[in-house]
């Protein structure tokens, strides 16, 4: 990240810091159950910080609409919930050990109660989000919540095989996007958007999802663990084509798609390296397609805001989806 990044993501911090801090309590508040497990799981999580993009980004759609009132923090709280839940589900599917720099709650409390702990979470988040007496919150809601299942669920049926680009342009809408879409609606939503606001803070929210996955696809191939909190090179292990993938399985020889279906069928870098896969997908260029590809992503999202008032949470808006694709973790 530049300095100038920097200077703006302190800036759109500073805009959100008291909600930004509410939600942190209510959401310690709102994990807290009369099972220890479940609350020490939510609170292990929890601690273990996140950029807290989504809350931010339903803060920052509902205050460019100039809404005050105290239902953009309770939403908030909500999708970062909904989020923890599906990375708690997330990190038992995939096997994952590392989450946030830190052991993924599966390798502590194990999977059964993360299963568990995971459903409660999704449920309590449903709870709160009743609080807002509002129909229209609820079925936003819950359609996100199938879309996000359905994503994780098609993700697993295309493990170890080759997919089509559409096909994970689909599912990363899914499993990854959708959340983003629904967290700019709810603000617009609560600050009384009219229909055609709505679906351009939608679209703006898809738009910034898909840069934010396809990005986070191509730091697993490119990033250090270090710097990334959680292991690198996983998709390939866990069987998954990404974008950059099937860009250069689309350009590639035989032979070179060979050695990448045997990665993904082994799910194991056995005889095939990691430094094999970078190098071939490096003769195509397809980190930088992929790039492009969000990069292409980001301006659409920035295109969406043309007819919405100018003001400092516009222009966090503005900014936010160069930070997605710019991020390095
Ligand atoms: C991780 O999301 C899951 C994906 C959709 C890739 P984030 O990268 O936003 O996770 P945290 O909340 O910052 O840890
Ligand atoms: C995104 O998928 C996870 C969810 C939407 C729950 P990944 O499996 O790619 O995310 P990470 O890499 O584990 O964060
Ligand atoms: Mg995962
Ligand atoms: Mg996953």
């Amino acid at each position: 990240m530049n300095s100038l990044a920097l200077a703006t993501g302190k800036e759109i911090f500073d805009l959100l810091r008291e909600d930004l801090a509410a939600i942190e309590r209510e959401f310690g508040g709102y994990s807290v159950s009369n099972v220890q497990a479940i609350t020490e799981i939510g609170e292990y999580l929890r601690q273990g910080g996140g950029k807290r993009l989504r809350p931010a980004l339903l803060l920052l759609a509902a205050k460019m609409l100039n809404y005050t009132g105290a239902g953009a923090v309770r939403l908030g709280a909500v999708v970062e919930i909904i989020h923890t839940a599906t990375l708690v589900h997330d990190d038992i599917i995939d096997d994952a050990e590392i989450r946030r720099g830190r052991p993924s709650p599966n390798t502590i409390w194990g999977n059964p109660k993360c299963v568990l702990a995971g459903d409660w979470l999704y449920m309590q988040a449903f709870q709160i989000s009743l609080e807002e007496r509002n129909l229209h919150v609820l079925d936003l809601l819950t359609d996100l919540t199938k879309q996000m299942v359905e994503g994780e669920l098609l993700q697993i049926e295309k493990l170890g095989s080759l997919i089509t680009r559409d096909s994970h342009l689909d599912l990363i809408y899914r499993k990854t996007a959708c959340l983003f879409a629904v967290c700019m609606q709810l603000g617009g939503v609560l600050a009384g958007a009219t229909p055609a606001q709505q679906l351009r803070l939608r679209e703006y929210g898809r738009a910034v999802g898909m840069a934010f996955q396809i990005t986070d696809d191509v730091l697993d191939l490119t990033a250090s663990e270090l710097v990334l909190g959680k292991p690198v090179a996983s998709d390939l292990r866990e069987g998954k084509a990404t974008l950059a993938v099937i860009h250069a399985l689309e350009r590639c020889t035989p032979a070179e798609r060979a050695s990448i279906q045997t990665v993904l069928e082994q799910r194991a870098f056995n005889g095939v390296t990691h430094q094999d896969i970078i190098a071939i997908l490096a003769r195509y260029e397809s980190i930088a397609a992929a790039n492009q590809e969000a990069a292409r992503f980001a301006r659409l999202a920035t295109d969406q805001l043309q007819d919405f008032p100018d003001n400092d949470f516009k222009r966090a808006l503005l900014w936010l989806p160069q930070f997605v694709v710019a991020r390095e973790k």
